[in-house]
């Protein structure tokens, strides 16, 4: 069910943040702030504020800020819509009900056979999960056993049998009213090309289904486990197509299961398959998730992101996995994640590893898992004859793509310190090849590459960052910066561009409130961060001092512009003395004498910036 257009600003309008957020963390007053330790990153003093009236959050830790419904988004991993409904609920705001019968005729027409195709899967899931348990998964049943799979691991996780037939399922789904476009739509079945009618796509195969984060089934890969079949049957593992509820790349398998732990871990174990997951996950590994096939992919990692701050890739130790590891070490790097990468013994994958060495092991494997970097260097030196000065140059070429795209420059030179020395490298060469290689990059990929220096990243002098505060913290200011500063003075203000919109649309009258200002100039994200960083300020600040800080402000913005205006004069006396106009010169000398005495008149007149 939608909800009416309106509802979010009334719901962001009357939650109390501090009781909503409160629920979460443990908010302590201080000064017009509550202070907590941050939710979103680990820390052991408090760096994330609440401001009680403006109704926004900001870490100054992670720099994580923004709304309360925001907030509620990032802590329930769930949907704005469903930010909305819990922060109703809990601030007793009554939810519109749902549209009149006859109103559901408008209801969007996509969602609606989203809902279906939500309801097929999960038919279809607990269809093969009945099948599994039954005389006919007999075989499946037993497939599973040898692979070490316990029975109750194979319910846990839902995994069912696809029967050898060419309708069970159609047949099923049909019968609790599916129509037959529906179940193709949904990839369940075929549409066969000779004659009218389907047929089951999965057919003798033990089934696997992936969920999404909430649980939802949404696809399902079917795996051929007889001997004899293996080839005649098609793939090893069969997967549904894409449908209007499933894009490939965009689900971890498994997450559903590990979401929980993986956040209590703040780190998350990678794996490429179904199996690689499975026994890991049995066996008491409960942070792991599969990115199901190669190499992970943006949404992917994106995904990761929203439960883990730490992954360790752990893909299967040949080739294709290692160049696999390496591409998805490059991905996760991109999503802001820190990365680890566990190797394990040639010819194992973390399936045949657990089985042979058991859970426990392989939990303290993953715990010591190698920084990547050293796993890319170990990589790149691998089979070559270090002696050699340009085989050691060589490694680090192969390496250097993965040290510059580190995004802290701390870490980054500390690493290179490391390679260096690894391969026997001078460190100050080395440093200036990741500098230039890490500035290639930050170019090429444009504003997106940025998100990989942390915030905030627009410059702004401490005085226009003061000025900001002022404004935004004390609506009465924008109403003098009005009428202080004429519309030209205004436009032609000397600072940075965002201070420029921000200052017009408060001196038109928009609200300086947080979303509203945000979405009225359309700040992106560096630009949102620096609004949340000054509309909850860090320390605490006495109520009037807004006023007598922006009266600085003032007189400093008054001084800038006239004193830009004196050097504008200043060139066109120059220009009048080289073209020997004596009367144009007289003129610009006037003036600018009349802006030094009122400059001067008001005791703002600095000496370092006047001459004669
Ligand atoms: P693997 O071949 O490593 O399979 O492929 P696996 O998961 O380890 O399974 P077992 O141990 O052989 O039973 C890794 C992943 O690649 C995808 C599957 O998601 C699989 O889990 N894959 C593989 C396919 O989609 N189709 C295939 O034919 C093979
Ligand atoms: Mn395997």
């Amino acid at each position: 069910m939608r909800l009416p257009r309106g509802f979010s600003d009334e719901v962001r309008q009357q939650a109390d943040i501090v009781k909503i957020i409160g629920d979460y963390v443990s908010l302590k007053k201080r000064g017009t702030n509550y202070m907590a330790l941050c939710p979103f990153h680990q820390e052991k003093s408090p760096s994330f504020a609440v401001h009680p009236t403006k109704g926004i959050f900001k870490c100054f830790g992670c720099s994580e800020g923004g709304d309360v419904i925001h907030f509620v988004m990032r802590m329930e991993n769930c949907d704005f819509p469903e930010a909305i409904r819990l922060i109703a609920q809990k601030s007793g705001i009554p939810i519109p009900a749902a549209p009149e019968p006859g109103q559901a005729a408008t209801a969007d027409p996509e969602q609606v056979r989203a809902a279906s195709l939500y309801a097929l899967n999960e038919s279809a899931c607990a269809f093969f999960e009945h099948a599994l348990q039954s005389n006919e998964g007999s075989a499946a049943r037993a497939y599973l056993a040898e692979r070490g799979i316990r029975p109750e691991s194979a319910v846990r996780l839902r995994l069912g049998y696809a029967p050898d037939t060419w309708d069970a399922l159609s047949g099923h789904l049909r019968k609790r009213g599916a129509t037959s476009d529906l179940i193709v739509t949904g990839g369940l079945a075929v549409a066969r090309e000779e004659s009218s009618g389907i047929y089951d796509r999965f057919r003798d195969r033990i089934m696997f289904p992936i969920l999404d984060a909430g649980g939802r089934a949404v696809a399902f890969g079917g795996r051929s486990f007889r001997a004899s079949q293996t080839g005649r049957e098609g793939p090893k593992y069969l997967n549904s197509p894409e449908t209007p509820i499933y894009t490939k790349g965009r689900h971890l398998y498994g997450l559903p299961y590990a979401r929980e732990a993986v956040k209590r871990e703040q780190f998350a174990v990678l794996v490429e398959g179904y199996l690689d997951f499975l026994l890991p996950f049995q066996e008491g590994v409960s942070n792991i998730v599969a990115s199901l096939g190669t190499a992970l992919t943006d949404p992917q990692a994106s995904l990761l992101k929203r439960f883990a701050r730490r992954v360790v890739v752990n893909f299967d130790s040949d080739p294709a996995g290692r160049s696999a590891t390496l591409r998805s070490v490059e991905v996760l790097m991109r999503a802001g994640l820190q990365v680890q990468v566990l190797a394990l013994p040639d010819g194992e994958d973390p399936d045949s590893f657990v089985r042979g060495q058991g859970g426990a092991e392989y939990a303290r494997r993953a715990a010591e898992a190698q920084n990547y970097i050293d796993y890319v260097v170990d990589r790149a030196v691998q089979g070559r004859d270090l002696s050699h000065p340009t085989t050691r140059v060589e490694a680090f070429r192969t390496a250097l793509p993965f040290l510059a795209i580190i995004p802290n420059a701390i870490e980054r030179t500390a690493f290179g310190d490391h390679v260096a020395a690894r391969l026997k490298l001078d460190p100050q060469l080395v440093h200036q090849e990741i500098r230039r290689e890490a500035q290639g990059r930050k170019s090429a990929s444009g504003p997106e590459g940025e998100t990989l220096s942390r915030p905030p990243s627009i410059s702004m002098t401490e005085s226009e960052f003061l000025l900001l505060e002022t404004l935004l913290n004390e609506p009465e200011n924008a109403t003098i910066l009005a009428g202080a500063l004429s519309a030209g003075e205004l436009d032609g203000l000397p600072c940075t561009p965002f201070l420029r919109r921000v200052t017009a649309a408060l001196v038109a009258g928009v609200a300086p409130d947080y979303a509203t200002l945000a979405d009225h100039i359309g700040a992106n994200a560096q630009e949102r961060d620096v609004l949340q960083r000054v509309l909850v300020p860090k320390k605490p600040v006495p109520e009037k001092a807004w006023r007598d800080w922006f009266t600085d402000c003032l007189i400093g913005l008054k001084r800038t512009s006239m004193e830009r205006q004196m050097a504008l004069l200043q060139d066109a006396m120059d220009e009048a003395l080289s073209k020997g106009d004596d009367q144009a010169y007289r003129e610009h000398w006037m003036r600018r004498t009349g802006l030094k005495r009122v400059l001067a008149r008001n005791g703002l007149l600095e000496t370092r910036t006047i001459s004669n």
